[in-house]
């Protein structure tokens, strides 16, 4: 192995204990402590462990987890009347619906309803709208924490060309956003590869920064990595493997043996992107409650 790994689980430690001074701080000057809504619905397992590493970052962070978890068949109605109680809630600071929902739910429209002061996770029309525009919003969580890793990793993204595979609403098409706005942390030239990309290796070689969000392990072997260049490894995927004690490993999006011969840095998986997205929901949920106690929103 050549490539310099990026500590995702240390970047992330060091934000958690930012945002932690900071919730003391509030609570001191205000009173106030942050709340975080969390709403699970359905019983996908992996869901119910990123809401469980979610929720237990909260509580060590000082924050309050208001958890709500509703059953696979909760129909729209009730999705839709626990959202509006939370948004009701002068106690909830950030809502957070974790995705994707059970089929048979509007996605959509469950996003639309949550009131964009709360919308922690960057998902609502009126956050997106603002990031496009390049205006004040919460920054959606994944893609924010990328920016900081690449940040932390010393990779300047002025220049850069920026390649991002897969065009998620969640991961892909945010960062390939963030990464052309103007200033720190934007300034490359992006192409966004996505399922209908012909021969995905031509363009991936070009990238001085490579992003990979398909959800789909081994998307990116050696061969289509530019020597040196900076790999996010965004995928969280769960492999069969009889000799786990889990039954599982967790495996990313590119082949970590093979990529870590060629790139010059690259996050791990576990240990990459994951803690930075949780990192980060913290501190848009610090946010949320400094500016709910200011009396103040910006992001209306
Ligand atoms: N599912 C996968 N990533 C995310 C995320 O960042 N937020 C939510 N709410 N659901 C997700």
């Amino acid at each position: 192995m050549s490539a310099e790994l990026i500590d995702g689980k240390a970047l992330a430690a060091e934000t958690r204990a930012r945002v932690k001074a900071g919730v003391a701080t509030l609570k001191a000057a205000t009173g106030v402590t942050p709340g975080l809504g969390v709403v699970l619905v359905g019983d996908d397992p992996a869901s119910r462990s990123y809401v469980t590493a979610k929720e237990r970052a909260l509580e060590e962070a000082g924050m309050r987890s208001v958890d709500v978890r509703l059953p696979e068949g909760t129909t729209q109605e009730e999705l839709l009347a626990v959202i509006a109680r939370l948004n009701a809630d002068p106690q909830v600071h950030g809502i957070l619906v974790q995705l994707p929902l059970p089929k048979g739910l509007d996605t959509d429209a469950v996003i639309r309803a949550i009131a964009p002061e709360k919308d922690v996770d960057g998902f609502t029309p009126v956050n997106v709208g603002k990031m496009l525009l390049g205006q004040t919003c919460f920054l959606p969580c994944t893609p924010h924490g990328i920016l900081r890793l690449l940040e932390k990793a010393g990779t300047p993204t002025r220049g850069a060309h920026a390649v991002v595979v897969g065009r998620s609403d969640i991961v892909g098409r945010p960062i390939a956003n963030l990464l052309t706005r103007k200033g720190p942390n934007g300034d490359a030239t992006v192409t966004l590869c996505h399922s209908a990309t012909q021969d995905l290796g031509r363009f991936t070689r070009q990238a001085d920064i490579l992003i990979v969000a398909t959800g789909r392990p081994g998307t990116v072997t050696a061969d289509m990595v530019k020597p040196g260049a900076t790999v996010i490894d965004v995928g969280v995927n769960r492999v069969p493997d009889p000799t786990a004690q889990r039954g599982y490993r967790l495996r990313g999006d590119c082949d970590f043996e093979g990529v870590a011969k060629v790139a010059g840095k690259l996050t791990p998986v576990p240990g990459g992107v994951g803690p930075m997205t949780i990192a980060m929901l913290l501190e848009n949920t610090l946010t949320a409650a400094q500016r709910a106690a200011e009396g103040a929103s910006h992001v209306r």
